[in-house]
């Protein structure tokens, strides 16, 4: 999947820049998203080292590097932060990240960390420019202690990073989910396994409810769209996982 516009009106975009992670056959594929209003643009996760100058490369087609005005991190993960030393010398940008994972950043690479903000644990407002406004929404413990999404209120899409994550079949390209049921094989074992609890998913499935979602954009796998939506959250609400599945030492109920 490559350059799929997932909204456009006027002057405003929400696109999904590429999927991939190459070099490695097993290495979980990724997606990086970006969202250009006028002139300014914000990326999204852009991702590991080895897909940095792909990504790039998608980039260059919609904004230059020093349009940028933030680069977004959902969480600590090596397949998002991994390529960001290379992103600090193209762009001006400021990066943001939850507060909770500034002190382990520098072993990425980083030399120095003036350019990082530190979200609070309760998210907080971001103005990008004038009429480009978006939310930094905490999902705390899905799977990051400290994880954030993003909410554009102009396209209505919640980037989720790893939450509705798919693990696809290397020969599946479909860029959105329309039929939940369909879909759940290629997220149950993953949330089942990776999300912390079920009290952290039912939190958030609630603060997020408050919020007019349209689609759901993951880090991984394709992306939810209309009833996919209501069906995804409606799941993960109801979802026990991590601690609430531990029988014992290395031992998880099936659910
Ligand atoms: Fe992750
Ligand atoms: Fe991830």
């Amino acid at each position: 999947m490559r350059n799929i516009t997932l909204f456009k009106s006027g002057n405003h975009r929400f696109m999904l820049l590429n999927e991939s992670e190459p070099g490695e056959e097993d290495g979980i594929r990724s997606n990086q998203y970006l969202i250009v209003h006028d002139d300014s643009a914000v990326l999204l996760d852009p991702g590991g080292f080895g897909v940095m100058p792909r990504v790039l490369a998608e980039m260059l087609r919609h904004t230059g590097p020093d349009k940028l005005k933030a680069i977004m991190l959902s969480h600590q993960d090596p397949d998002i932060v991994g390529g960001i030393s290379t992103w600090l010398e193209l762009t001006q940008a400021p990066v943001y990240v939850s507060r909770i994972w500034m002190r382990f950043l520098p072993h990425y690479g980083i030399k120095a960390m003036d350019r990082f903000h530190g979200v609070p644990d309760e998210g907080m407002a971001c103005s990008i420019s004038p009429g480009f406004d978006l939310q930094l929404v905490p999902a705390h413990f899905l799977h990051s202690e400290g994880q954030i999404n993003v909410y554009d209120p102009a396209s209505k899409v919640l980037f989720t990073g790893d939450i509705g994550a798919a693990m696809m079949p290397t020969d599946e390209d479909e860029a959105f989910v329309d039929d939940f049921a369909a879909h759940l094989p290629y997220i149950e074992g993953f949330h089942r396994r990776y999300m912390v609890a079920n009290r952290a998913a039912r939190i958030w499935v609630d603060a997020v409810s408050e919020l007019d979602v349209a689609i759901l954009a993951p880090q991984h796998g394709p992306v939810y769209r209309g009833q996919a939506v209501k069906d995804f959250l409606a799941w993960f609400r109801e979802l026990e996982c991590g601690v609430d599945l531990m029988t014992g030492s290395g031992t998880f109920r099936k659910g």
